[in-house]
């Protein structure tokens, strides 16, 4: 009962953050034979579930292979004007299944779910992130990333059928604005 408390409260502000969806996280196919090295390199955020109206704009998230094969995460966006960058660390945690990455940007948090669920490598990619809380509900990440600042229309619908065919609700997806970022250059 303790427990479920605590637990309930370390989730809050995720859950505050969106609706929730009833049930545990869908388990959606993910990229096969995902190769980690060329997914390395710099991804611009095209559009995100959920919606955070009041969030920086120019997200792009630059991931580097490290000596010890963890990766390297700097993301980075403008808010307000400024620069903000906040470095984590990436692993992948079953090597069975590559492309079921972790991510963590603190050591005092655990690393959260970061499964690439399709990429080309050198065009676009698909990221889901999903987390049960008790089983009961889930709250769920997700992103279309793109090499370019700009992905084609026909991409992005693309990319949110791929979501839908395995059970993701993105219909409250929303594009993320990449204009203007010359500066972070
Ligand atoms: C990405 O990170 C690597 C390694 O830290 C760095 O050499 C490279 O310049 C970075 N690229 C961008 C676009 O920030």
């Amino acid at each position: 009962m303790k427990l479920s408390l605590a637990l309930v409260a370390f989730f809050l502000p995720l859950i505050r953050a969106q609706v929730p969806h009833w049930g545990p996280c869908p388990e959606p196919a993910v990229q096969p034979a995902f190769t980690l090295k060329q997914f390395m390199g710099r991804w611009f955020e095209i559009a995100k579930l959920p919606a955070e109206f009041e969030k920086g704009r120019c997200i792009e998230t630059n991931f580097t292979l490290k000596a010890d094969n963890s990766i390297r995460v700097v993301s980075s966006e403008i808010l307000k004007g400024e620069l903000r960058k906040i470095e984590g660390i990436g692993v992948i945690e079953d090597l069975k299944n590559p492309a079921k990455l972790g991510i963590s940007y603190s050591y005092v948090l655990p690393y959260s779910p970061y499964w690439i669920l399709a990429t080309d490598y050198v065009n676009s990619a698909l990221v889901y992130s999903c987390t049960d809380v008790l089983r009961l509900f889930h709250v769920d990440f997700a992103w279309i990333l793109s090499r370019t600042r700009t992905l084609p229309e026909a991409a992005i619908d693309k990319a949110r059928e791929v979501f839908a065919n395995n059970n993701i609700d993105v219909t409250r997806m929303i594009a993320s604005r990449q204009q203007g970022c010359e500066k972070t250059l």
